[in-house]
């Protein structure tokens, strides 16, 4: 399978992962074809492109930090506590809280597996899918920083409620296309508030998770909110969490912003070190994150293009192409570009 830009994908394509709604239901299957209808609802989504069948990439294989079923219970678990916030019966938390331990023995078991962002992102409501994505990297980042096994499982409810305030804010600021004026930032400024006063209200609080929440958009140089607490003052959960979020909100398309590429949202995260963000943990998320997914297509600084089909732990930057030539009737080759013979050429683009 390779990744496909959406400018790119053409009615016939074949489906290659599955795509659902929040409530689960299938939207685009693994081996559906695709038809202009389609192209057309993931335009409105947002998406950057998906992955599809064909046959010069057959063989690619994504690697995972969670499998496909656990992400699926995950995300049931994640919509059913959404969808109860403000109803008369509380929902059910405990069940969240037995997904999050699977999920945190899943990425422990996977470790030196580096995330694939363009694979996480199977869903087509934001505010879920950002939980989602914020949970699973936090837990990414915090296996590798040898958190415990229960802090591990507390930083994850921190990541997975991080902007449950958000849910008290009105749709018509969260959602408003441009800039909000002065009156509408300062009550998205209160979600972080919000969403601990939330979970307060329904006894889902520790202290680690509640600065968690209500520090996740402090920055590092105390330019943040809601305190403008700098450096350290800020709690290790939400100096993990503000990384994880501004890489997940970067690389998505909002009414307000278009969407990065991976490659380019890490050049954005690291321009910010010492700024928004905490040098240490980000050293440690950027040897978590894939610049250059499997089946991504780029081009090279010697002209060639090609698809990405492996990627290293070690070198994340310098993945294994499967060259395209430029004579058809020429055979396709690999390229690992961490061998010695490459080490002259690098990626300077995403094509297609
Ligand atoms: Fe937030």
């Amino acid at each position: 399978m390779r990744y496909v830009l959406l400018s790119n994908l053409k009615p016939g394509m074949t489906v290659a992962r599955p795509f659902y709604n929040k409530n689960l239901n299938i939207l685009l299957n693994e081996g559906m074809t695709l038809s202009e209808k389609h192209l057309i609802s993931l335009d409105r989504i947002g998406l950057h492109g998906i992955y599809v069948h064909d046959e010069f990439s057959t063989g690619i294989k994504l690697a995972t930090v969670i499998d496909d079923k656990s992400k699926m219970v995950f995300a049931g678990a994640v919509n059913n506590v959404f969808e109860g916030v403000g109803k008369t019966l509380p929902p059910d938390h405990g069940i969240l809280k037995d997904v999050i331990k699977d999920l945190v023995g899943q990425v422990s078991d996977n470790r030196d597996t580096v995330v694939n962002m363009l694979d996480l992102k199977q869903f087509d409501d934001y505010t879920f899918q950002h939980s989602l994505n914020v949970c699973i990297l936090s837990i990414v980042v915090g296996v590798q920083l040898e958190l415990s096994g229960k802090a591990l499982e507390s930083l994850a409810l921190a990541a997975v409620y991080h902007d449950i305030g958000k849910l008290k804010v009105p749709h018509a600021i969260l959602n408003k296309p441009g800039r909000l004026d002065e009156k509408e930032f300062e009550m998205m400024r209160q979600h972080p508030a919000l969403g601990v006063e939330y979970l307060k209200s329904i006894g889902e609080l520790n202290t680690f998770i509640e600065m968690g929440v209500l520090q996740h958009h402090e920055r590092y140089d105390g330019s943040g909110y809601p305190k403008g607490l700098k450096g350290k003052q800020i709690s290790e959960f939400a100096r993990i969490i503000s990384i994880v979020d501004a890489f997940d909100a970067i690389t998505s398309k909002r009414s307000y912003k278009d969407s990065f590429l991976p490659s380019e949202a890490i050049e954005y995260i690291m321009a910010n070190v010492g700024l928004h963000f905490d040098y240490d943990i980000t050293k440690v998320f950027l040897t978590r994150i894939l610049p250059y997914p499997d089946g991504i297509s780029v081009e090279l600084s010697n002209g060639l293009r090609g698809v990405v089909v492996k990627n290293h732990e070690v070198f994340p930057m310098r993945p294994v192409i499967k060259i395209i030539p430029k004579n058809v009737a020429e055979p396709s080759f690999l390229l690992d570009l961490s061998s010695s013979k490459a080490i002259t050429i690098t990626i300077t683009r995403i094509i297609e």
